[in-house]
């Protein structure tokens, strides 16, 4: 109880807009969770396409062969960008609705970065294009100009994801909202660099999977686009890289694990996050046989990897949102309260100004108790549990102690977990408080005497 209301007060809580979802709220999150894998899957091959592409047109310097290679791989990164960039729609509306509060928060607070994602994903699309169609025009001298052209594209590919992994990462831990003072430092919040290297690998693991299949294909004209390479050579190569960076995942999934933030952390979260990783293991197994295998027998399990991967990235994706869910309860339940308080303040204002007075006579003008009650009657009445404990139960507890009322008026503590925390009267003055604490025991007191006799 003590270190949630020191948690109360060291994180800002800001009351809810309560306006209703289009659908259910569950519904909702599920469908973010699916749509936020789609997208993130295409966000994983344009990332890791875009580094391996560098990757082997560093390569191909010294053996042509790989320079062909990257060429090709350069060209799926186009298409792969413009489907993560549409797909990336979806999650980003539901992500709006379902964390409204934590999202633009955490938005606000990593600030240019945040709003640097635009002018960096343009740059980077036009970099890519730029690689693609100057392959074979920025040849001999100018090949130089042509690397670095691709390595700036890839490293604004690796600039966005850590923005917007920071931000989604700063919405889960609000107790540290306070402290932050924009992008730079939100990056020390809770474990962003683990997060990223998960991502990071795992982006190469899928995309080395994803190129097995591309230019594995039967249909993929080798002959003419790559005829150094026989189709089993290329497959045993990607199906290296998804190999050898999964395995890299067995040492940056357990640092992500241990380094996140204990709040969030729950056994429903090792469960999932566990029997994801005991399906890598099986993933690893397969693919080792398959590297191993003879050149006939390689392409047999593709579809079946494929659909362990998929299983894998679903448990993980359960996992992340697991995490989320168990982060924000606290703070969520915070929310509901304050807007509770608000919705009562509100309410409590307007049964003042339907009373017949103003808001500001309400809020501190009156000179009589019966009149500074008006701040009081929309919460605490007599006999009867309004949005506060009666007036009977005050009377109870403070019978000859008016100065307690009017200290607790002043600074309110938090007692009773059925009700919202009651706002403070600090404003109104020791004054009117002191005539409202008489008022609120004289009628608590009789109720029948008080209200034949006013008290003035
Ligand atoms: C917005 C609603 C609201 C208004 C308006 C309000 N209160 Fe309260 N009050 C509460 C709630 C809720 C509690 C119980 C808080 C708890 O126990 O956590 C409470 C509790 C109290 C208590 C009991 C404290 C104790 O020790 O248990 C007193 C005394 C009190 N209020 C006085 C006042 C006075 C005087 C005013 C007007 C100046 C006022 N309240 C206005 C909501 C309100």
């Amino acid at each position: 109880m003590r270190h949630l209301v020191l948690f109360a007060q060291a994180v800002p809580v800001p009351r809810d807009l309560e306006l209703p979802l289009p659908i259910g709220e569950w519904e909702l999150k599920l469908i973010l969770v699916l749509l936020f894998l789609v997208h993130i899957f295409f966000v994983n091959l344009m990332v890791g396409g875009s580094l391996l592409s560098v990757f082997f047109e560093i390569l191909g310097l010294t053996r042509p062969r790989y320079d062909s290679l990257a060429k090709k791989i350069a060209e799926t990164i186009t298409v792969n960008k413009s489907l993560a960039v549409v797909l990336g729609v979806g999650p980003l509306l539901c992500i709006n609705l379902v964390y409204t509060i934590h999202f633009y928060s955490a938005n606000a607070l990593t600030g240019y970065a945040w709003f640097a994602i635009i002018p960096l994903v343009i740059f980077a699309f036009l970099f890519a294009y730029l690689h693609k169609y100057t392959w074979q025009i920025w040849t001999g001298g100018r090949k130089r100009l042509h690397v670095i052209t691709g390595g700036f594209s890839a490293f604004l590919f690796l600039c966005i994801p850590l923005i917007f992994l920071t931000n989604i990462n700063l919405m889960l831990f609000p107790g540290k909202w306070a402290e932050v003072g924009g992008f730079f430092s939100s990056l020390q919040i809770g474990n962003v660099f683990p997060r990223y290297f998960h991502f990071l690998s795992a982006s190469l693991a899928l995309t080395g999977l994803f190129l097995a299949g591309w230019f594995g294909r039967r249909k993929f004209p080798r002959e003419k686009h790559l005829p150094d390479f026989t189709r089993v050579e290329l497959r045993r190569l990607f199906y290296r890289v998804a190999f050898y960076v999964s395995l890299a995942q067995l040492v940056f999934g357990p640092l992500l694990l241990f380094t996140l933030p204990g709040v969030g952390v729950t056994g429903t979260l090792y469960w999932v996050i566990l029997s994801g990783a005991a399906v890598v293991l099986i993933v690893l197994h397969i693919l080792w046989r398959q590297i191993k295998m003879p050149d006939e027998k390689i392409s047999r399990l593709y579809i079946p990897i494929w659909m362990l991967f998929g299983v894998v990235v679903l448990l993980m994706g359960t996992g992340r949102h697991v995490y989320r869910e168990a982060c924000l309860v606290e703070h969520k339940q915070m929310i509901a309260d304050e807007t509770a308080r608000f919705n009562a303040i509100e309410l409590a204002t307007q049964m003042s100004i339907r009373a017949g007075m103003g808001a500001g006579e309400a809020l501190g003008g009156g000179m009589t108790g019966e009149k500074v009650f008006q701040n009081c009657a929309a919460c605490h009445a007599v006999d009867r549990v309004l949005a506060a404990p009666s007036l009977r139960e005050v009377y109870s507890l403070y019978k000859d102690n008016p100065a307690g009322i009017v200290a607790w008026s002043k600074n309110p503590g938090k007692k009773r977990p059925q009700f919202a925390p009651m706002p403070s009267f600090a404003h109104l003055g020791d004054e009117k408080l002191t005539l409202v604490a008489d008022y609120i025991l004289e009628i608590a007191s009789g109720a029948d005497s008080a209200k034949s006799e006013p008290s003035d």
